[in-house]
């Protein structure tokens, strides 16, 4: 496998990454440009921007193209191919997110059990051999990334570092039990997930403490009282995370009966480099008599390494199209 040499290029979200991986998981570079920065000054993640950011960057990679976030990676993708006659993968983000855990974890083998955790998914899967997943359980409406942001920005945190992380360091601050926000879907004994009752619990939280409603609609940014903002981070935390430990619990349960020789339970994507959460649900794992595989921070949140890696995996069972041709139109693609 040593002889493979794979080109991740990542660019679904508001990172722009790529990688080099050998077949046998070296990682021979990599490069990951967030745009937070620039994002943070609007809120979040604005697509045309982002996808204006995404072309400068990959300019800086080498090319010109501006199109819609994806696009502009699969383009960048097919004319490298084209050019250098390379045969070229398609990969799923998500399937990405979770397959890097085998790079990581070597002992990792089929099937496994694995949670998403990002800005836009919340998915319990079993995967049973490359390719082939069982989807156990979605979000019926938000991705717990997305509770974490609004959140971080309803109490005027500072985005630049991101919503999550920004969120998990105010947490530690406040008392997780000031607040007894509900946990959500406990009446529905399955594996799907919801994070908009708890959102609304939240800002609901919020306004009944703003004392100030200058400059944003509902945000305690004026409100220079950071104790009762910590509370209020840590009482979401600990709830938006029960309702992970709870759906984890019965994924167990159910992959067990479907898969008996599961081992490993996989956490991964953006949230999944939150310590709290990491913790929490190693316990989990461990009262079920499993093992938690969790990629490194860096390989949780986007990177174009997972997509080289998954390429890999693809690559190396045949699963592959031939090079584009060198000169394939733009609106071919
Ligand atoms: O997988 P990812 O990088 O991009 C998507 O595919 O969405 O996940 C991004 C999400 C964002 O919502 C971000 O706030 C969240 O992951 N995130 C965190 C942390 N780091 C990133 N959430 C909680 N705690 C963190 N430390
Ligand atoms: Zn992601």
């Amino acid at each position: 496998h040593d002889d493979v040499i794979m080109l991740g290029i990542e660019t679904s979200c508001d990172d722009t990454a790529a990688a080099v991986v050998r077949g046998n998981g070296d990682i021979l570079s990599q490069v990951v440009s967030s745009q937070t920065d620039l994002l943070s000054r609007y809120g979040g993640v604005a697509p045309k921007m982002a996808e204006e950011a995404h072309s400068l960057v990959i300019d800086q990679f080498n090319l010109l193209i501006l199109l819609n976030c994806i696009t502009v990676g699969v383009q960048k993708a097919r004319r490298l191919a084209g050019v250098f006659n390379l045969p070229i993968v398609g990969v799923h983000h998500m399937e990405a997110h979770a397959l890097v855990a085998r790079l990581t974890e070597r002992n990792l083998q089929f099937p496994f059990l694995a949670l998403l955790i990002s800005g836009g998914h919340n998915l319990l899967i079993l995967a049973h051999k490359l390719g082939h997943y069982l989807q156990l359980g979605t979000t019926i409406d938000d991705a717990i990334g997305e509770a974490y942001d609004k959140t971080a920005r309803w109490l005027g945190l500072d985005m630049r570092k991101g919503g999550g992380p920004a969120l998990e360091e105010l947490a530690l601050e406040g008392d997780a039990n000031s607040i007894n926000f509900s946990i959500p879907m406990r009446q529905h004994k399955d594996c799907n997930f919801s994070y908009a009752g708890l959102k609304t619990q939240v800002r609901l939280a919020i306004e009944s403490r703003m004392i100030s409603m200058e400059n944003n609609p509902i945000s305690l940014a004026n409100l220079d009282d950071r104790r009762s903002r910590a509370d209020i981070a840590a009482s979401f935390q600990r709830v938006a995370v029960l309702h992970l430990e709870e759906r984890c619990q019965r994924a167990i349960e159910w992959a067990l009966k479907i898969e008996p020789s599961i081992k490993y339970l996989v956490v991964s994507g953006g949230v999944a480099s939150n310590k709290y959460v990491r913790a929490r649900l190693s316990h989990v794992v461990e009262n079920n008599g499993l093992e938690l595989v969790c990629p490194p921070p860096s390989l949780c949140t986007d990177n174009g390494v997972m997509v080289a890696w998954t390429g890999i995996e693809h690559f190396l069972l045949g699963r592959f199209d031939p090079p584009p041709p060198a000169d394939e139109p733009e609106d071919a693609m």
